[in-house]
């Protein structure tokens, strides 16, 4: 008997379709920054390049290249016809998505360190936390893979999606509140009100929202399987 698509799979279907144009567009943008970054002095074109600073230009170039290229691969790991037809290109991709991100955390911790963000503590303290649980999920990922706790790897996959769809979610935030409202709330130093909410707030609900969804599921298997 053929099963059909259950209406959270449907909107999660939906979810991912509008996100992949932007996503896109978004992981262009961020791979040309990066490898300019790199390879060319942008001090007269960004605040973001620190002139004589090759630790923190290192780290802040590659995390943008390495991220743009985590926030392609991410949206793969979650088709599960993929996952059946071909485990091993998505054993492959798994490791490469969980090495960029880790990669891509390390970068932005480091930079965090050395340079700070542009906004100061609060925002330091909001990329931050959004780096420690980026490296987190990223290992526990892997980790459960590993030992085949495949519910497990899982739910530290899912939390990993959504924490590199995170950026991507920062952008886009602005991008509809400066459309509503003109950028109320918000300034180029990004310390408004609307700002300092937006350093947790493009990854947090998102995880929230998650953690809901995984333990309504947890349940809803424990009483079919009853
Ligand atoms: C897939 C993941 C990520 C992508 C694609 C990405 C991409 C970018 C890009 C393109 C910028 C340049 C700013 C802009 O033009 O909008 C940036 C800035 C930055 N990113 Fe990321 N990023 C990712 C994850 C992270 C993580 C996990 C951290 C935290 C450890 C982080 C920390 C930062 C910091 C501190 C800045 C500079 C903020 C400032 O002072 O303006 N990023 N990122």
């Amino acid at each position: 008997m053929q099963r059909h698509p259950s209406r959270s799979a449907w909107l999660g279907r939906l979810g991912i379709a509008m996100l992949a144009l932007p996503m896109l567009g978004f992981a262009a943008y961020s791979l040309r920054f990066g490898l300019r970054g790199l390879g060319l002095d942008l001090s007269d074109e960004t605040y973001i390049f620190t002139p004589d600073g090759p630790v923190p230009n290192l780290a802040v170039f590659s995390h943008m290249v390495l991220g743009a290229a985590a926030m392609v691969l991410a949206p793969l790991q979650l088709s599960a016809r993929l996952r059946a037809r071909f485990p091993g290109l998505h054993r492959g991709t798994g490791r490469t998505v969980v090495l960029f991100a880790m990669a891509v955390a390390i970068g932005g911790l480091v930079y965090i360190a050395v340079r700070g963000t542009i906004a100061g503590p609060l925002m330091d303290l909001g990329f931050a936390l959004y780096g420690i649980l980026m490296l987190i999920a990223a290992i526990q990922a892997l980790r459960f893979a590993r030992r085949g706790q495949y519910r497990r790897h899982q739910a530290w996959a899912l939390r990993l999606f959504v924490l590199v769809m995170g950026s991507l979610l920062f952008r886009l935030h602005y991008a509809i509140w400066y459309l509503l409202t003109d950028g109320l709330w918000s300034n180029d130093e990004l310390t408004g009100p609307f700002d300092q909410i937006q350093y947790f707030a493009f990854y947090l609900p998102y995880l929230v929202m998650l953690e809901v969804w995984i333990r309504r599921r947890a349940k809803t298997s424990v009483a079919a399987s009853a």
